[in-house]
């Protein structure tokens, strides 16, 4: 088995896998190969950015399947072909169809999750031979995260690829569906793949053209256009109208691109005849072995009974990322043929334990297919709960076996196997085998009965009998979510009586009430051998309430919501039972009225991918600006071949890694590194001591010449608003997290095996962790009193007619920005120093680092080309970080390269301010609210940073769209020991917004007013001030309200969601409509100024250069526009480059949605500028003119170009645009203006286990002209997305007094597994956007009149006045994020339907995030524990 060489092929190249490597992932080495196009977001197979496609021949056929390379052993893509991003398309090849689709349909906005989504959808192509099905494309897509998006444009780009019921749409649609003539191309080539050509179109398809919109499904002139659609309003203006169904051609820039791929890869023929053997690869950490028959497998288990043995190493995978290390032997058992074998008997199937989770589905559906219905109703079970196991990057290689021997307490298939009575077969060498049932086999928390030497050989799974029935429930954080947190399989065998059914036999088995899956055997002695009826029902929730005695600590969850979730699915379990024997014997079930379906969402049939459209102004053919022209890196981001900080790669570049603090607060009382640096590849250790001077931290290899021989001059403290931070704790931390020194090694592998070696020594001290530890305890942050406040409130909360008091709980939210924060430092000669980073605050971090390192500004440059998203996390807290980088950076000589995986990034950066909010509001009978004093508590974390910045802009924003006339909101920000919070889009905002929101929907509920009436009432007027004291456009407020609530058809819908709740007692809908009112600008004064750098080469072409970060909001793509509209060339004439110190100076962040409007107009200023001093060049010559001859024609811009290089003029020009008007916080003009908008939402919430869909979104915004209404639109069906994360999903658990099994001050919540952000299956499924039209000259008269920019140009609207805004448009970043709250408002009325339903005041507090298991208490029913509380938000 020895010394045998491994390979595979990489998009058609033969590759030799390294030796001594079995403890690589695919990943790694893909990119150590160069093929960065694969990403790394999480690392624990839930983002899927780093998806690639693996062919293989499997029994005969071609094998194509989607894999997370980050869990993907290097070792197992042996005798396989890899095809990644870069392997299907490139710009230079051409793009591939859906490369070009998710491109030019405004699909990829940051671009970090782009080559995942591409890889996906390829694979799904490849391996349904042709064009799946769109419910394929939505399972597929649960495999892919993306946080910009809002996913609506990608979902939209691949449902072209979509095989669409033939009757679904009309011939028109059906015809635009058709694949472009380039994917037709594509898949010719791909024949020999065993992808299959388009198909004939069906009969069906032929049908005549009706004029039914395939997006809407109601009569549209639309006729399944093929572009944004213009119309005409009644005022004659020109409208677009963008229908998102057919996937149709969405970008101005389409028709100019070249889409051919010519480069799909084939299958090598050298892999068709592949025959695995065995193997034994030894190596310094990790031998890996590859038996591949059967004996040897398990003379090799007899052999090394400590030997991992590895099927898709999907947990194996995970455990090793958590506990950094490598099991020393792992054996590969895919190989086996026994073990991927499958064999249906008459009364059972045979399931080999090395069968993955796709087969096993593709299994349950033939057999689903062809067995008698009653007999295969465990596997349709089964298939039902593989359908929401995770994404196909999963399934593909997941493994029935690795599944069961995981043993987690909420495994999906012990739970069913469990209670369907299947049988596990166990096998061990010399021939042995025994059979176990389920509930013998699992003994402990992931403990399972086996012998050492034996495996697990698979499982058989009984067919179910005539009256027996199998149903297991799951209850997630969401409603498609793969973890459980807890679930129920129950089977019972049924005989009917003279009157009804006896209960011949019954199983429950539990998983996530106990540390294993278990029966629950009091509830089944309920049911053995009682009749079909009410009681029994009742008296086995009793019994199954007294199964339930403790919770599976890892759920996170109280038992009291473990109760009343196994509750519910018992009830649940008998609705559907009763319904099958109703459809038996009619009459003879009747436990339930016909408003108890048992319908769950998740359940719910599939219909259609998500749809929607967009209405937005349409620009004059000639401009440049108003036209939605693509994301100008989109290609590039969809090919791969787009760079982020992190695909760097610098000779001699070394890899650093953080040891950080595991304490909540304590004394550092030793820190030892001298393990750590006397292992492989480390060139370094360095912490406080290194900032004093003292000793040398570094290794052997320092001596050996690396060492930075000048003095230094660093400065310990850091902080970029307040330095109350140190670069390396020095005597304590004051949080976990905390960095205390930094290991820098040859490989990031290397590093952190020694970050994990070095040891630190505390002495605990107290700590707080919440906001109320905060305030009983008097830990507050100094700081300037922060206040809003207008007239008398103490009088008038005592004349008005009611008066109220309560509060309002907001949890914290992570960015997860896809892109994990990354910088590459490289010492240079002299001193200097250059930084390339992942953030938003290029110039922040060339001061902050600057100062740490004790050099001068003009030293170092930070350069960042793109970001991979940030939402506000990457503009301070890894400057630090980055810092520490540098010491090390200098002290060895290397360039340096700092990533933090996801658990670090997301346990150490921050993260939106969780607020805590007291009030005490006075209203009158009629709804208008008349005072109001509250007080909201924000948890800064253990540092100040941003925290003064992020109560002082929620405050400015306390009112939201309404005047209480009033009002009093004052702030404070709690010191803790949690990681530092820091801004996040919004910037608190959307936090306080939601509690004026709070309190305008309890008293609609305390007055039985339609919330939308108290809203309405209570909003702005023509004329008045907002409680800051700028003056407020109320008519445009107004406006996209009233908007709003006609094109949502609010009212009619309203009064359908109260029929449909009528008649439906388990499942209720709620619809809600929520203004938002958003000032754009910096309250920080000196920050709203930028600048660009435009220069003009000889060639024409433009090369612009700006202070501004692209991050995926599109601004590059802005700022070309407005130079091309400005010097009047077309936009492929003028390219940006990378944003850089040493280009533009001094630059602020690109945050606060004010970047488009800063560095636009400063290119806006260059390149007036520039046509000023080309005007005499572009001009006819004079003599030609009085001749009349062809000269005549002015010159070509290159042309006048040329001729101004002759001249002697400068062709370069430095660009400036700064507010100087605005007041800052106190003054009367905060902001630079208010954007305005406006979201209706219905969702449908399932009572029994609280979680929800969205059905339809209707969001209005204000944007004046809109830049590039595609880039607005994307922004703002991203915020709205991620704005409901905030307020209906995403909750961070911190260990503290409610989580107490938790170590203090640990964020438990540190990877996409456990921290949920909104999938594609989240999206409303009609999701509608409308910007508003603009009033002609409304925008410039909003400009501060001192504003420092020039003329603006070529669009309605305001030319003539002094400009302020770009081209009259407005910014979009920030001010959509709020509307995504309507979803909770939504959910909130539907929460008070179903408690009205019960008999319960309708009101109830919920928090924010209203996760799935607050809305279930919340909901309080006879299923959940009596006084039963909702459980707290953490933090
Ligand atoms: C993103 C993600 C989503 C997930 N979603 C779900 C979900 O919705 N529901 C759910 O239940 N689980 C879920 N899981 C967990 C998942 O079930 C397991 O990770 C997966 O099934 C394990 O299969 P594997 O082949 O990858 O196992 P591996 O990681 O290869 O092995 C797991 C364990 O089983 C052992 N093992 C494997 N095969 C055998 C055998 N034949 N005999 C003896 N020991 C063996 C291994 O030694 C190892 O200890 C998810 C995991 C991920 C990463
Ligand atoms: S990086 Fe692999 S799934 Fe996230
Ligand atoms: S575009 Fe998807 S994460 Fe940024």
């Amino acid at each position: 088995m020895k010394g045998q060489a491994l390979f595979c092929y990489v998009n058609g190249k033969r590759r030799d896998l390294p030796s001594e490597s079995a403890e690589l992932t695919l990943l790694e080495f893909l990119r150590d190969e160069g093929l960065t196009g694969t990403k790394l977001g999480c690392g624990e197979g839930v983002c899927g950015s780093c998806t690639v496609m693996i062919s293989e021949s499997f029994e005969g056929k071609l094998r194509h399947r989607s894999v997370n390379a980050c869990l993907f052993p290097l070792y197992a893509a042996d005798g396989k072909h890899v095809v990644t991003v870069e392997g299907i398309g490139s710009l230079r090849s051409g793009l591939h169809p859906v490369q070009q689709r998710l491109a030019t349909l405004h699909g990829s906005q940051c671009g970090f999750c782009t080559p995942g989504f591409v890889m996906a959808m390829y694979a799904l192509l490849r391996a349904t031979g042709g064009r799946p099905s769109e419910q394929q494309i939505r399972d597929n897509l649960a495999g892919n995260l993306c946080r910009c998006t809002g996913y609506r444009p990608i979902v939209d780009a691949f449902k072209v690829f979509a095989q669409v019921p033939a009757n679904a749409y009309t011939n028109d649609s059906i015809q635009a569906q058709q694949p472009s003539p380039e994917s037709s191309n594509a898949a010719a080539h791909a024949a020999e793949n065993g992808f299959p050509g388009p198909k004939e179109p069906t009969q069906q398809q032929q049908l005549p053209a009706k004029k039914i919109c395939p997006s809407t499904g109601q009569p549209c002139d639309c006729n399944g256009a093929a572009s944004p659609t213009n119309h005409r309003n009644a005022k004659g203006n020109s409208f677009g109208v963008q229908h998102s169904s057919t996937g149709t051609k969405a970008s101005a820039d389409e028709g100019t691109m070249d889409l051919v791929t010519c480069s799909e890869p084939v299958f090598p023929a050298e892999l068709r005849s592949y025959q695995p053997q065995d193997l034994r690869l030894p190596g310094p950490t990790c031998t890996w072995l590859r038996p591949v028959t059967l004996e040897s497998l398990l003379e090799t288990r007899k052999k090394y009974p400590e030997a991992r043995l590895v099927a898709g190493h999907n947990e194996v995978g995970i455990e090793r990322k958590y506990n950094q290390t490598t099991p020393s032997m792992l054996i590969s058992i895919c190989s086996i043929p026994e073990l991927n074998h499958i064999q249906t008997g008459a009364e059972e199937v045979w399931v080999g334990a090395a069968v993955t989770l796709t087969s096993l589905m593709d299994l349950c559906s033939h057999l689903i297919s062809s067995r008698p219905a009653h007999e295969i109703r465990c596997f349709n079970t089964l298939r039902n709960q593989l359908h929401h196991f995770s994404g196909n990057q999963v399934r593909n290689t997941a493994t029935v076996g690795g599944n069961i021997m995981n043993a987690s307490p909420i495994s999906d298939i012990n739970a069913i196997m469990m209670a369907a009575g299947a049988v596990y077969e166990l096998a061990s060498a010399g021939g042995h085998r025994s059979r176990i049932a389920p509930e013998h086999f699992l003994i402990g928390y992931r403990k399972v009965k086996l012998q050492a030497g034996q495996i697990l050989l698979g499982i058989s799974i009984p067919f179910t009998a005539k009256y027996e029935y199998v149903s297991e429930y799951k209850q997630s954080h969401k409603r498609d979510d793969f973890l459980a947190v807890g679930n129920a399989a129950f089977c019972v065998s049924l005989e009917p009586e003279t009157e009804g059914w006896h209960l011949k036999e019954a199983k429950v088995a539990l998983g996530g009430v106990a540390p294993f899956t278990q029966l629950a055997s009091r509830a089944a002695a309920a049911m053995r051998g009682q009749s079909w009826s009410q009681s029994t029902l009742n008296n086995t929730l009793q019994a199954i309430s007294a199964d339930i005695t403790e919770t599976s600590e890892s759920t996170g969850w109280k038992l009291d919501v473990h109760k009343a979730a196994v509750a519910s699915f018992l009830f649940r379990f008998f609705m559907s039972v009763s319904a099958e024997l109703e459809a038996e014997v009619p009459g003879s079930a009747p436990l339930f009225g016909p408003a108890d379906q048992p319908g769950i969402p998740a359940d719910l049939p599939f219909d259609g991918l998500s749809k929607g459209w967009q209405h937005f102004p349409v620009a004059a053919p000639e401009a440049v600006v108003g036209h939605s022209h693509m994301h100008m890196a989109a290609r590039s981001q969809t090919t791969g071949e787009a760079m982020f900080a992190g695909d760097i790669k610098l000779v001699g570049m070394q890899h650093a890694v953080l040891v950080t603090s595991t304490r909540a607060r304590a004394k550092i009382l030793s820190v030892n590194a001298s393990n750590a640096l006397n292992m492989k590849g480390i060139s370094g250790f360095f912490d406080a001591k290194a900032m004093r001077g003292e000793g040398s931290n570094t290794s052997a290899s320092v001596a050996s010449g690396l060492h930075h021989q000048q003095q230094h001059n660093y400065n310990n403290a850091a902080g970029h608003m307040k330095q109350d931070e140190e670069v390396f704790a020095s005597s304590e931390v004051h949080t976990v997290g905390q960095v205390i020194g930094i290991i820098t090694a040859e490989t990031e592998r290397q590093a952190r095996a020694a970050a994990k070696a070095v040891q630190v020594e505390y002495e605990d001290l107290p700590s707080i962790v919440s906001i109320q530890d905060a305030i009983a305890a008097g830990s507050f942050f100094d700081g300037p009193e922060n206040k809003v406040e207008r007239g008398k409130v103490e009088e008038w909360l005592s004349k008005c007619d009611r008066v109220l008091e309560g509060s309002v709980v907001v949890g914290g939210q992570e960015h997860f920005y896809l892109e994990p924060q990354v910088s590459v430092v490289q010492p240079q000669e002299n001193d200097e120093l250059v930084i390339h980073a992942s953030t938003q605050a290029a110039t922040a971090y060339q001061h902050d680092i600057a100062r740490s390192l004790g050099l001068p500004s003009h030293k170092v440059v930070c350069h960042v080309k793109r970001v991979g998203g940030a939402f506000g996390g990457k503009e301070t807290r890894f400057i630090p970080v980055t810092a520490a980088a540098a010491v090390a950076a200098r002290e060895i000589n290397r360039p340096l390269r700092i990533a933090l995986d996801r658990h670090e990034d997301m346990a150490i950066t921050g993260h939106r301010h969780p607020f805590f909010i007291k009030y005490k509001v006075g209203f009158n009978k009629d709804g208008k609210v008349v005072a109001m004093d509250a007080e909201a508590f924000s948890n800064g974390g253990w540092c100040l940073d941003m925290s003064q910045a992020v109560i002082g802009k929620a405050l400015l924003h306390a009112d939201n769209a309404y005047r209480v006339p009033h009002m009093c909101f004052t702030g404070r920000i709690c010191r803790t020991n949690t990681a530092s919070n820091t801004s996040m889009r919004g910037l608190g905002g959307p936090q306080i917004m939601l509690a004026i929101e709070s309190i305008m929907d309890r008293v609609a509920a305390e007055l039985q007013l339609a919330p939308e009436h108290v809203r309405s009432l209570n909003m702005y007027r023509e004329g008045e001030k907002a409680v800051c004291g700028q003056g407020v456009e109320a008519g445009q407020l107004r406006a996209c309200w009233d908007q709003v609530l006609e094109t949502s058809g609010f009212e009619e819908r309203a009064g359908e969601v109260a029929r449909f709740n009528q008649g439906s007692r388990w499942r209720k809908r709620g619809i809600s409509t929520v203004p938002v009112k958003f000032g754009i600008g910096f309250a920080g004064k000196f920050m709203n100024q930028g600048g660009a750098l435009v220069h003009i080469y000889m060639d024409g072409t433009v090369l612009v250069t700006t202070g501004g970060i692209e991050m995926g909001q599109g601004l590059h793509t802005k700022c070309c526009m407005v130079a091309a509209q400005e010097l009047g060339i077309p936009l492929d004439k003028v390219h940006i480059a990378e944003t850089a110190t040493d280009k533009v100076p001094n630059t602020s962040p690109s945050a606060a949605s004010a970047s488009s409007d800063l560095y636009c107009m400063a290119v806006i200023d260059a390149c007036s500028q520039l046509k000023g001093r080309l005007a005499p060049f572009r001009r006819p010559k004079s003599d030609a003119q009085q001749n009349g001859d062809a000269e005549a024609r002015p010159p070509s811009f290159a042309e006048a170009v040329q001729a101004a290089y002759q001249a002697l003029v400068d062709l370069s020009a430095h660009g400036f645009h700064a507010i100087t008007q605005l007041t800052g916080p106190g003054g009367d003009m905060p902001f630079k203006y208010w954007t305005y908008g406006a979201a209706a939402t219905e969702v449908e919430l399932d009572v029994l286990t609280g979680t929800h869909r969205v059905i339809r979104a209707d969001i209005v915004m204000d944007l004046g002209q809109p830049l590039n209404p595609a880039i607005d639109i994307g922004q703002i069906e991203g915020a709205y997305v991620q704005g409901m994360g905030m307020t209906c999903k995403e909750e961070l658990v911190w260990g503290d007094a409610e989580h107490s099994w938790l170590p203090r001050g640990h964020l438990q919540t540190r990877g996409p597994g456990s921290y949920m952000i909104p999938t594609a299956d989240d999206i409303p499924d009609d999701l509608r956007v409308t910007l508003l039209e603009d009033q002609p000259g409304r925008i410039a008269s909003l400009s501060p009149p001192d504003c420092h920019s020039r003329r603006q140009n070529g669009r309605s609207g305001g030319e003539d006045r002094p400009p302020a805004l770009v081209h009259s448009s407005k910014n979009s970043g920030e001010p959509p994020f709020f509307l995504g709250a309507s979803a909770f408002f939504a959910l909130k009325q539907a929460v008070y339907a179903a408690r009205r339903d019960a008999g319960l005041p309708a009101w109830v507090q919920l928090d924010s995030p209203a996760s799935t298991e607050r809305v279930r208490m919340a909901c309080s029913d006879h299923l959940t524990p009596k006084g039963a509380l909702m459980p707290p938000i953490c933090n």
